[in-house]
Order: structure tokens, then C-alpha cells, then sequence
């Protein structure tokens, strides 16, 4: 392989399905790609990703928060499985564990998580039936590094996706779903490059195009 930029070694957490390692592992497979995966990690061993992870050739470890005693000792765990990898990225992609302050601390800027709406609306779980609830017409998902509190560190990116009449909560994970599949290799790649810092607690992006025009829904072009 011809040698390009430094790719960041980039550590994916998982807990499930895995869809979103997918997208990363998809966008990571490009040469010039900013970011490789040298390692999936999971809380569980049922995890659907694992096989994703696999079938990609990547190493993969399991650490079970249920074999340790204490939150501390859990992360302490996933600290010596990161370092070990030499990961310098995490992606939180499906990783149903919260995360203690002196974890995220260590990782501060390095640590990513996707959420599927648009925060700071709808933290949290259920997401897409909370959002059919208040009867919202645009949802979608966040990438955000991880602060703290769940849910609100700075927002790298976000995209928008309508709410549609018909809608029931999995048309419109599906709908979102989709979208996050753009996202997070998109927030991961510019994280990766470097193009991202912290200002004021916002996200600032270096030389991103923005989003043009207006997102709207209803649609002003298509009149019912
Ligand atoms: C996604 O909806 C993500 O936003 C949320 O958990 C879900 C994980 O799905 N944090 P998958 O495992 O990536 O398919």
C-alpha cells in the first residue's frame, strides 16, 4: 500500500448489532481514509458487531462488565485493552455502558459517541418514540465527543431527516439509522485529521463545508 498520511488508530466499543462499526469499517477500508480500526471491543459477547469485526479481519476483544466488581474496574480493563491496541480514537458506536468522569477525562477530544437525535433534544434512550411523541417534523442523529454528562459533550455534526405522517418508531430508526451511516464516518474522519478543537465548549470544524441552503419539512418544493 503506498504510504499516505498517518492513519489514527481508532478503537470501536460496541454492544450490539453493530451497523454503525459497519459504516466505520466500510469508510476505513479507503486508503486515504484518515482513521483505521485496529481494534472492535465489546461489553458483550453476543454482540452482532463482533461477527461484523471478524468477517473484516480486525482484532477483536470481549470484557464483560459483569466479571468486575466495581465501574472503576470495568474501565480499567478497557483502558489496558485501548493501550494495548495503541489506540489513540475511540468510537462509542451501540456501547451501552456509561462512562465514569475519570475515563472520559482520560480520553477528553478522543472519545466520540452517536446519538440517534438531534441533541440537545431528546438525550437519552427511546429517542425516536419520544420524538413521534412531541410530534417533531425533523429528527435525526449527533456525533458529539463525550463529555461527562450523557449526551452533551460538543456536537461535531448532525443530520437532519424528515418525520413523515406514516411514521411509526422503526420507519423512522430506519430513516435515522441511515443517515448515521453517513455521520459518524464523516465526524470520525474529521476528528482524525485533526481538523476538530474545542472552543467555549462548542465543536469548532476546520475547512468543513457547511450544510447549503434550508432543510425544511414540510418540503416548500413538493406542495401537497
Ligand atoms: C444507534 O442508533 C446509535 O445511534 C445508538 O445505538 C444504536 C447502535 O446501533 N447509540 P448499531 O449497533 O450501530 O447498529
Amino acid at each position: 500500500m503506498p504510504s499516505g498520511p498517518r492513519r489514527r488508530p481508532t478503537a470501536v466499543l460496541i454492544s450490539g448489532r453493530g451497523s454503525n462499526l459497519q459504516a466505520l469499517i466500510d469508510a476505513a477500508a479507503a486508503p486515504d481514509y484518515p482513521a483505521e480500526i485496529v481494534l472492535v471491543l465489546s461489553n458483550r459477547p453476543e454482540a452482532k458487531g463482533l461477527e461484523r469485526a471478524a468477517a473484516a479481519g480486525l482484532p477483536t476483544r470481549i470484557v464483560p462488565h459483569g466479571d468486575y466488581p466495581t465501574r472503576a474496574a470495568f474501565e480499567a480493563a478497557l483502558s489496558e485493552a485501548l493501550s494495548e491496541a495503541g489506540a489513540e480514537l475511540v468510537c462509542l458506536a451501540g456501547f451501552m455502558r456509561v462512562l465514569t468522569e475519570a475515563f472520559v477525562g482520560r480520553w477528553q477530544g478522543r472519545l466520540v459517541n452517536i446519538h440517534p437525535s438531534l441533541l440537545p433534544a431528546f438525550p437519552g434512550l427511546d429517542t425516536h418514540a419520544r420524538a413521534l411523541a412531541a410530534g417533531v417534523k425533523l429528527h435525526g442523529c449527533s456525533v458529539h465527543l463525550v463529555s461527562a454528562e450523557v449526551d452533551q459533550g460538543p456536537i461535531i455534526g448532525q443530520a437532519a431527516v424528515p418525520v413523515l405522517p406514516e411514521d411509526d418508531e422503526a420507519a423512522l430508526a430506519a430513516r435515522v439509522l441511515e443517515a448515521e451511516h453517513r455521520l459518524f464516518p464523516l465526524c470520525l474522519g474529521l476528528l482524525a485529521e485533526g481538523r476538530v478543537s474545542v472552543e467555549g465548549g462548542r465543536a469548532v470544524i476546520r475547512g468543513a463545508p457547511d450544510a447549503g441552503g434550508l432543510i425544511m419539512n414540510p418540503d416548500q418544493r413538493r406542495p401537497g
